[in-house]
């Protein structure tokens, strides 16, 4: 497999995937809205690999457009094959993320997450292209009590955007089903991805307000915010804070390159697998981590509970190590540093 299609890919997970296939010659097609991303990205991603003497412009086409844009998606395969380099499988990461707004505006998130795979799904086949890794989320797991979640788990969403992501999970199953000899699907459960590129030039830079916990810990570092919420101090965890599977969204990055060869070598086959580093920490420790690593303090301040929160949200990575025999590398620490040293260089331009 040489020609990757990555959608979404100038965002936080997108974009270290990106660099990832290019760092290993392959070519890869972005699609993206930039609605939440920004083009700039690009430049942070061609300059690490210039650096490592592993750039060429070629092998990198860049595609601005909506996954549910039948035309445009078709234009993209077909430039592709005219370019000699026809594509030959997708990382599918486009789509909205935001809980609290999948609440407020339900059918925006059905219409861009589902209906936009959807339309991803029939341009695939229409070019031939039937392998695909999806970008699923632990919150489909919801608030199950079952923990470490384990892929066997049935799964619980609880909010509109973990039911958008169960659906296209459905979706491919009904799609490997009914056409066993010839897709290849997999679906990945992200946990917590934190973090940036150790150096500095790409990390999280989405255009919306923050909600998620990492960039806020980042505001408050750098002065844009007084303190951080910690949602609930009253948790059945060790210090009453939620936990998280926290991990490295480096290693992220290396877990889907692994994950793709693992379609590429099997026969048509469906992948589903969490992809974390099965060990849980707590809003606290987290913050504490960060202030030992980076040396400032974090002001914070106990709030209610946020809903729709869960506890604790664990993975159980058996199934990720058999099948990748790989774990994530990088620690809690690697995280909190790489991360705090990409908002220090987003800060000074
Ligand atoms: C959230 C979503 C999840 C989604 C993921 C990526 C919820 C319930 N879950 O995961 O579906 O896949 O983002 O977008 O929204 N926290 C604070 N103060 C803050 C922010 C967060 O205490 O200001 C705490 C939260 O309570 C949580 C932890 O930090 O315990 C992590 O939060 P967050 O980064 O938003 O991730 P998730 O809630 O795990």
């Amino acid at each position: 497999m040489k020609n990757i299609l990555i959608t979404g890919g100038a965002g936080f997970i997108g974009s270290h995937i990106c660099l990832e296939f290019l760092a290993q010659q392959k070519n890869v097609f972005i699609i993206d809205s930039f609605i939440n991303s920004n083009k700039n990205v690009f430049h942070g991603i061609k300059k690490i690999l210039i650096k490592e003497n592993n750039f060429k412009e070629s092998r990198l086409h860049i595609f601005k457009g909506d996954i549910r844009d039948t035309l445009f998606l078709s234009n993209v395969f077909f430039k592709a094959k005219q370019n000699g380099t026809p594509i030959e499988s997708v990382i599918h990461c486009a789509g909205l993320k935001a809980v609290k707004e999948s609440f407020i505006n339900p059918i925006k998130y059905w219409d861009f997450n589902v209906g936009g795979s959807i339309n991803l799904l029939k341009v695939m086949e229409k070019n031939n292209c039937r392998t695909i890794l999806f970008s699923s989320s632990a919150t489909v797991y919801g608030n199950s009590s079952e923990i470490p979640f384990k892929e066997t788990l049935k799964t619980n969403p609880i909010n509109p955007y973990g039911f958008t992501k169960v659906t296209i999970e459905n979706i491919l199953d009904n799609l490997f089903e009914s056409k066993k000899n010839k897709w290849k699907v997999g679906y990945l459960r992200y946990f917590n991805p934190i973090g940036a590129h150790p150096s500095g030039l790409i990390g999280e830079n989405s255009s919306s307000k923050p909600e998620n916990i990492f960039p806020i810990i980042c505001e408050v570092a750098s002065g844009l915010r007084d303190q951080i919420n910690i949602f609930g101090n009253d948790w059945p965890t060790s210090d009453g804070t939620c936990q998280r599977d926290y991990l490295h969204v480096v290693d992220l990055a290396k877990a889907h390159r692994m994950a793709m060869s693992f379609l590429n070598d099997s026969n048509s086959t469906k992948l589903v697998l969490n992809i974390g580093r099965g060990e849980s920490t707590s809003v606290l420790d987290l913050i504490k981590a960060f202030e030992k690593t980076n040396k400032i303090k974090i002001n914070y301040k106990f709030t209610n509970r946020r809903s729709g929160d869960v506890g604790i949200s664990l993975a159980n990575t058996e199934k990720m190590v058999e099948i990748l025999k790989w774990k994530p590398e990088k620690s809690i620490e690697d995280m909190c540093r790489d991360g705090w040293k990409w908002q220090k260089s987003k800060l000074k331009n």
